[in-house]
């Protein structure tokens, strides 16, 4: 069936690996990326597909609504896959009104579009809401996230994506609206902006800089390969079941510190580096306000009711991450410049 899907957020790190997963599997589907172009958004992460007749791009922001009913109206928008969102916990603590503004109002702005334009009539129509583990709050070191496990968010970045979830099953409930969520764990992989914790390790380690490690680096957390999570996404809009929750996870939990080495060692190998080099480049740094211990997702559900399953392991991801960071040290260097590099002096400068 012909749907014209707007993918919001689709310059950035998950949002472009959808846009591109789903441009090439569907040419019968016309995919409208929506995305502000923030720090966060590139359009070099589209290059692959730039050209394909089945792309358009629109530059706008979620939290203008005329802007959003306009593109609605043109594109006669099927179906929303929302992704676009203020993702990074730090910056969360230092700017939060920006996760209210984009994080909340944006999403609200967008459901409201989504029920003004489908008017009533919301059989055909899907608002996918795709959303992070982290507004379960933390765990201890037992036990995992299911999906009844009560919202518990502790940063502003979480507590913000667990807002825009309850205004998503709100308008479900209230208006009828057909939605789905997914909540998955950190995602790892190519075109993933350096301000994450892998990305930043890699691209340090490249640069023989200090590798900032927050409070003592016993902070576990749950990573899948992004293209794992595209692979859920594309599989949960298609065939979820309406007004239900899936979470998404690796089953692969590392501690930071261990994980750290484990890049400290692989990079050591793909340099050409005497094994140990690059772990002397560890540093422990001030911990983060608020810091969760740790994230695990049950993705049980997921796997039962659509068979879905990563499909790589984790050395194979991050060796598969590592070398496409080594092979576009150019997109590297591009994002690491201006902006970027403010934001890193700000950052680290305690
Ligand atoms: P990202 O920061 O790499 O990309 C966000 C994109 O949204 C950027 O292209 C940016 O330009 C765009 N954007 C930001 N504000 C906007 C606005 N006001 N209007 C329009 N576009 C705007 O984020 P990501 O890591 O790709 O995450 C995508 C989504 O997945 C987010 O909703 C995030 O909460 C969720 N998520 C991320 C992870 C993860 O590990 N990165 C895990 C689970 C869920
Ligand atoms: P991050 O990639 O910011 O993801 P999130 O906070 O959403 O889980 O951080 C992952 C973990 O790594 C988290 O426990 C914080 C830690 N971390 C560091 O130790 N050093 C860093 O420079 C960064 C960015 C994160």
């Amino acid at each position: 069936m012909m749907k014209t899907i707007l993918v919001t957020g689709g310059a950035g790190f998950i949002g472009s690996e959808v846009v591109r997963k789903l441009v090439s599997k569907y040419p019968n589907y016309k995919i409208v990326n929506l995305d502000a172009l923030t720090y966060a958004g590139n359009l070099e992460n589209l290059k692959p597909i730039e050209g394909a007749t089945n792309y358009f791009f629109e530059k706008a922001d979620i939290t203008d609504a005329s802007a959003i009913n306009h593109v609605f109206e043109k594109h006669q928008i099927s179906d929303v896959i929302h992704l676009a969102a203020e993702s990074h916990v730090d910056r969360s603590i230092s700017n939060p009104l920006d996760f209210v503004y984009t994080n909340v109002i944006g999403t609200v702005i967008l459901l409201e579009a989504a029920k003004k334009y489908w008017k009533g009539n919301y059989q055909n129509h899907l608002f996918y809401h795709v959303s992070t583990d982290e507004v379960y709050g933390s765990l201890g070191t037992e036990g995992f996230f299911t999906e009844t496990t009560n919202y518990d968010p502790h940063s502003p970045y979480s507590a913000s994506k667990a807002s825009s979830d309850h205004f998503v099953r709100s308008y479900h409930d209230t208006y009828g609206l057909q939605v789905v969520i997914s909540n998955c764990s950190n995602n790892y992989g190519p075109y993933h902006f350096p301000e994450k914790l892998i990305p930043l390790m890699i691209h340090n380690i490249i640069n023989n800089k200090a590798l900032p490690v927050y409070g003592n680096g016993k902070y576990t957390r749950d990573w899948l390969y992004v293209i794992d999570h595209a692979r859920a996404i594309d599989l949960i809009f298609h065939t979820g079941k309406i007004g239900d929750t899936y979470n998404i996870g690796g089953f692969n939990e590392w501690q930071n510190i261990d994980l750290v080495h484990l890049l400290c060692k692989l990079m050591d190998e793909k340099l050409g580096r005497e094994t140990g080099t690059s772990q002397q480049l560890i540093t422990y740094v001030k911990d983060r306000p608020g810091h969760d211990l740790r994230y695990a997702i049950d993705a049980t559900k997921l796997n039962k009711e659509l068979g879905w399953s990563p499909s790589v392991t984790f050395e194979e991801g991050l060796s598969a991450t590592i070398d496409w960071f080594l092979s576009n040290q150019t997109w590297l260097n591009n994002v690491t410049s201006g902006a970027y590099a403010t934001y890193y002096d700000k950052q680290y400068s305690h």
